[in-house]
């Protein structure tokens, strides 16, 4: 018997193998191999965490006949669109940024042409999908050129620069060219991808002075290939340059540059302040299977990294609202197990009340505070994890917002976590920055739970809280947002202002904050002068570095300030925020960038990049969501036989996967448009069967 099934399995072994098919010799996105991208540049310049990032591609079209050429790159979701380029036959073709509403018009009559005109998607988590298509006659070359500039964020402790790579070739030029300059000095640096072999990780060239790094990374045609013979690229995912700056002074770093300043704000070396955190989590039946079970699971980590001086509270909500406690209760060792147990039992059911849930925490906080239950000098906040629209007891938005806003009363801080994409991120967000806090996706992959952790993470150390910092009223103007309500450990205040009198010698700042045991207040000096020679001496300076970081900084506070405004106040933000974004050539929500290439004999080809916001993506389409040929792709097929998979076969091309540095799955789990390829992934035992028929039984 035993032998009989060993044969089988020898018999039907080869069967199996046989049936994996590898991926075909693809050639570029479906073009005909005439198609050649001979070189492809990034040049990355951070100059004091502002990162100026230039994309150069170079290609040929080899055929005798015209042929459509696709330049298809992806960029940081923060980041913005500064400039855009091609040069055919030696004319250039620049991008101009205009009022989004002007460019939809344009948009509009192209798309009314036949024409597919929108350039830029959301990709994934953390990216965007610029991609532009032209026809190039037969033996010319083209060169597409981007620039996009973003504020690098200090996140747990360090900044970090994503550069997408996928060049979808080998590439005959291929570099990433990394220049960082922090006056302040780099602590550490670190450079990986998730597409690194060890052998290639060798190749990567990094130096490190005090002030300066740089990283290079160039494989030559051979380092590229998947395997010695084959034409498939390796570079497929994220480069991803990870780095801190050291920090002496308490009060932090102001720098200064043709008359604008930055001033950065990160103590490390402050006690912890203690934390009253509510979770209030949904529990509604959509929430049923895996996100229930990621929820807990991420809840249970939790508990155990829950500092014992810290209080906590959990509350749980469909149609109905239950507490673990009914007020907060110290983290002490047999409370944290008392609440895993609780925490173990949630289940999914019922409908989806924000509205009460919330207010449920509210209170909690509140008479846990008249209890006197909570320390004097303590941060509070409510954590609230929700995958859908409120459905039952209050259920108009407006009415909620009003409602919450009402009961926190500025006292605590609300962050709301959307989990996938049935929830109406919108009113999440604006929610959120309504009492102070941010709203955060979290997408639906077998990462969730470590998602929803890191989220925690981030708010999970308080050092200070209303932390306001003072310059000289009559010596500095536009300056950006200047009180928070809270600094964690591992982030970063950045203010950023102009100085707006000629002969100001020294900008002063006084920062004041609540700290774990006492207030706090720090002051420092900066001369004027001298600062702005030092800086400008440095060769990898940009210019007016800090003026764009400024103008990019006030951008992004003027929107977010006008997702919560009422609508008068919105239009005044809006208008602000729309006329520095011309002013500075930014592509942000407000703006878009038309590009025309005049066609012979026909019209103009006009092609437009709008930039979406978070609350459109998922299958809330802008209308920049045009043409076919999107597929994004792996959503849930995890690693299988034949390399890596959800790569489209055939017109379309995939993104996900590939560019998803938190594991397999496609980050949006919906494929949009054809051209979605899983080769054999779906065929693990293949045709003949199981392996368990044996035969000659
Ligand atoms: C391309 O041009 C060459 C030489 O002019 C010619 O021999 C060949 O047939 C052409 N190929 C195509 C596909 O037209
Ligand atoms: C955009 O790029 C083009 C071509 O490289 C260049 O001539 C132009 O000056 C750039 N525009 C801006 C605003 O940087
Ligand atoms: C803050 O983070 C740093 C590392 O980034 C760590 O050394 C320090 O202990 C943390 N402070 C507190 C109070 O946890």
């Amino acid at each position: 018997m035993e032998a009989s099934l060993c044969f089988a399995l020898l018999v039907f072994f080869p069967a199996f193998t046989s049936t994996v098919v590898l991926p075909q010799k693809r050639s570029a996105q479906g073009h005909g191999s005439d198609l050649e991208i001979y070189s492809f540049h990034v040049d990355c310049k951070v100059t004091s965490r502002f990162a100026h990032n230039v994309l150069t591609s170079r290609m040929a079209n080899r055929a005798n006949a015209s042929r459509e050429v696709t330049f298809d790159v992806e960029l940081p979701k923060h980041a913005f669109i500064s400039n855009f380029s091609m040069t055919i036959d030696g004319k250039t073709y620049v991008g101009v940024v205009k009022k989004k509403e002007e460019a939809k018009q344009q948009y509009d009559q192209a798309v009314s042409r036949g024409q597919s005109a929108g350039l830029v998607k959301v990709s994934g988590r953390k990216m965007e999908e610029f991609k532009v298509s032209v026809n190039i006659a037969a033996l010319s070359k083209v060169t597409f050129e981007l620039t996009y500039e973003e504020l690098l964020k200090r996140h747990l402790g360090k900044y970090e620069l994503a550069i997408k790579v996928r060049p979808q070739q080998l590439v005959k030029h291929f570099k990433i060219d990394a220049h960082i300059y922090e006056p302040q000095g780099i602590s550490f640096l670190d450079a990986h991808a998730t597409f690194l072999t060890n052998d290639l990780a060798e190749t990567v060239k990094k130096t490190l002075t005090q002030d300066k790094a740089h990283v290079v990374f160039e494989p030559t045609l051979d380092q590229q290939r998947k395997c010695p013979e084959c034409s498939e690229s390796i570079l497929d995912g994220e480069f991803i340059i990870k780095y801190d700056v050291k920090r002496e002074a308490s009060a932090g770093d102001i720098q200064i540059v043709n008359g604008y300043f930055v001033h950065y704000f990160a103590p490390t070396d402050l006690p912890r302040m203690r934390k009253n955190v509510v979770f209030v989590i949904d529990r509604s039946g959509s929430m049923y299977g895996k996100k229930m079970q990621q929820t807990r699971e991420a809840l249970l980590k939790i508990l155990e990294d829950i500092h014992e001086d810290d209080h906590f509270g959990l509350i749980t909500f469909d149609s109905e609202v239950s507490t673990w406690k009914s007020t907060l209760v110290q983290a002490t060792p047999e409370m944290v197990q008392q609440a895993k147990t609780f925490v173990g039992r949630i289940t999914d059911r019922g409908a989806t009340d924000i509205n009460a849930a919330v207010l449920k925490g509210v209170e909690m906080l509140k008479i846990s505070k008249e209890e006197r239950k909570l320390p004097e000098r303590s941060v509070s906040i409510i954590i609230l994890l929700t995958d859908g629209d409120p459905t039952s007891g209050v259920t108009n938005l407006e009415q909620i917002q009003s409602n919450i806003k009402k009961g926190i009363e500025g006292l605590y801080t609300l962050y709301c976590l959307g989990f996938g994409f049935d929830v109406n991120y919108n009113f999440l967000e604006k929610l959120a920055l309504e009492n102070g806090g941010v709203a955060r996706r979290i997408y639906e992959s077998s990462d969730s739970a470590l998602q929803l952790q890191g989220f925690y993470e981030e708010v999970a150390t308080p050092l200070l809280q209303q932390v306001e910092l003072q310059y000289p009223g009559n010596g500095v103007s536009d300056l950006t947002e200047n009180v928070f309500r809270h600094y964690y450990n591992g982030s970063e205040i950045v203010v950023a202002g102009r100085i707006s009198k000629n002969d100001l010698e020294i900008l002063s700042v006084q920062i004041k904050a609540g700290a774990a045991s006492s207030d706090l207040t720090l002051a420092a000096e900066t001369p004027v002068e001298e600062q702005d020679e030092a800086v400008k001496k440095h060769k990898y300076i940009f210019g007016e570095y800090i003026e764009r970081l400024w103008a990019y900084l006030t951008i992004q506070q003027l929107l977010s300030k006008a997702v919560s405004a009422q609508p008068e106040e919105r239009e005044a933000l809006n208008e602000k925020a729309l006329q520095l974004s011309l002013n500075y050539n930014f592509v942000t929500s407000l703006t878009s960038m038309v590009v025309t290439k005049p066609e012979e004999g026909q019209t103009d080809r006009t092609m437009v990049a709008h930039k979406p916001t978070e609350a459109e993506q998922g299958d809330r389409v802008d209308f920049s969501h045009h043409g076919g040929g999107f597929g994004v792709g792996a959503a849930g097929v995890p690693f299988g036989p034949g390399g890596p998979l959800g790569r489209p076969q055939g017109g379309g091309f995939g993104v996900g996967a590939a560019g998803v540095p938190f594991g397999p799955g496609g980050p949006l789990g919906r494929p949009q448009g054809g051209g979605f390829g899983v080769g054999a992934a779906g065929v693990p035992f293949g045709p003949g069967g199981p392996l368990g028929r044996p035969q000659g039984e």
